[in-house]
């Protein structure tokens, strides 16, 4: 039976060369990330500043109310669709959002250095991201296996997908799902699934892609029994982490206790908690908290062995479409008829059981779209190779979890007996 260790622990993240903590105080605190640095509202810092000056490129000004609101006041030099920052081999953009962060929590490293811990040497070990946000932890993660990341934001997903491409790491094997966390856990319970390491650092409030209300209070402790679920003697961890909200850790390490009592291992609490690095601070940086954490750890974990390597294609084939294209079309003013076989392909899940929900699968009607009311109006492709590129194009952008399409297109106008011509363009995703 795991065993809880009731003495809290502080989880320390210290800077590296794409952030640092440099002061804080005052309800506020300063941190560079890269070459830039930012003022943010922190009400945990109620001491002094140690600077006289924090000059900076932007500040976040809080709206009235203290859960939200506000707006980010920005230098001119601070890039409009933001700049590339790097933590070991991750790479990604930092932004400023409208919710006081940049695209990433910076306090996480320290929990993405402790889970790699946990794998050290394994590279065949399958983890679980959920609420993964812009995929750091699952960049991160992806170095010891395959990694499922879930979060209920598609446009999360995508900045996730372009921050694997950005960093070289778009062939690794990482599901990327938009989903909501509740209902993903309890199908992969139903599937029996197990999976070596579960990292969850949820929101106070959120919602799922078809409005499934989350509230941590009411919701964690069923995603924690389920999550418990997934996971086995075999397995390595648990990471939990809560923020912004009236809590202690003690409580989620209760939580976890219970959850994971049919386990070895142990199960720690406490504070993760950001070093001050800034000038004046080399002897007493102080320490600001910015979440609570409960993890579970389980040194005796084994291998498991990886069943799936499975791929899935979507097709439509021989459908006919009358486009502006080529020379006929340049000839007669009139669209030329096309025959299109287009096949797609996308992220397989493990399984598919009986009731596995419809948006696991891709609709069909999105590759005819693509090829034709995707198809400009009015516009005169001069060679159907173009017709072809802008029908990948049309594809990748309306769903993340397109990773290749084919397009096969015959002529029909310019047969004389019976002869197919025509050509097939294959794209991959780009992935940088
Ligand atoms: C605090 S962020 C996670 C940060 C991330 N772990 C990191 O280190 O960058 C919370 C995320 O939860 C997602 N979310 C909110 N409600 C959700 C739900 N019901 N199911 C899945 N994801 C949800 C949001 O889209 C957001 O990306």
């Amino acid at each position: 039976m795991a065993t809880l260790v009731q003495q809290p622990a502080v989880m320390e993240c210290t800077g590296w060369d794409s952030y640092r903590l440099l002061d804080s105080g005052g309800g506020r605190k300063y941190e560079s990330f890269g070459d830039h640095s930012f003022i943010r509202p922190e009400p945990q810092a109620m001491w002094q500043p140690r600077l006289d000056d924090w000059p900076a490129s932007g500040e976040f000004i809080p709206g009235s109310d203290e859960d939200g609101g506000g707006r980010w006041s920005l230098e001119p030099s601070v890039p409009e669709d933001g700049w590339e920052l790097s933590w070991n081999d991750v790479r990604f953009t930092a932004l400023p959002t409208p919710f006081r962060h940049l695209q990433f929590f910076p306090d996480m490293s320290v929990v993405w250095d402790w889970m790699r811990g946990q794998l050290a040497g394994r590279e065949d070990a399958e983890t679980l991201n959920m609420f993964g946000y812009t995929g750091l932890g699952s960049l991160a993660l992806s170095d010891h296996g395959k990694v499922t990341h879930v979060d209920a934001s598609k446009k999360s997903v995508a900045q996730a997908r372009e921050n694997a491409a950005l960093s070289g790491m778009g062939d690794r094997p990482i599901r990327w799902l938009v989903d909501d966390a509740a209902k993903f856990t309890a199908r992969e319970v139903r599937r029996e699934r197990r999976y070596d390491g579960i990292i969850l650092d949820p929101p106070k409030f959120g919602r799922g892609p078809k409005n499934e209300t989350w509230r941590l209070e009411d919701s964690l402790p069923a995603l924690v029994s389920d999550c418990a679920k997934l996971l086995d003697e075999k397995s390595a961890f648990l990471f939990l982490t809560v923020y912004a909200v009236r809590m202690s850790s003690l409580s989620i390490a209760g939580l976890l206790n219970e959850a994971l009592s049919g386990l070895p291992g142990k199960i720690e609490h406490g504070d993760l908690a950001v070093r001050e690095e800034g000038a004046g601070a080399e002897d007493n940086g102080r320490l600001l908290p910015t979440a609570i954490f409960a993890r579970w750890s389980n040194p005796g974990k084994g291998r498991r062995c990886m069943t799936h390597n499975d791929s899935l294609i979507l097709e439509v084939a021989d459908f006919e479409v009358d486009v502006l294209t080529g020379i006929y079309s340049e000839e007669t003013g009139k669209p030329q008829p096309l025959r299109f076989t287009i096949q797609v392909r996308y992220d397989v899940e493990d399984r598919y059981d009986p009731d596995t929900p419809l948006d696991a699968s891709k609709n069909y009607m999105d590759i005819k779209f693509a090829a034709s009311e995707g198809l400009p109006k009015g516009v005169h492709f001069k060679l159907i190779e173009a017709v072809g590129d802008h029908i990948c194009e049309t594809l990748f952008a309306q769903d993340v979890r397109v990773q290749a399409v084919t397009v096969k297109i015959v002529k029909l106008a310019i047969a004389e007996a019976n002869e197919k011509i025509g050509i097939t363009l294959h794209r991959e995703r780009p992935t940088g």
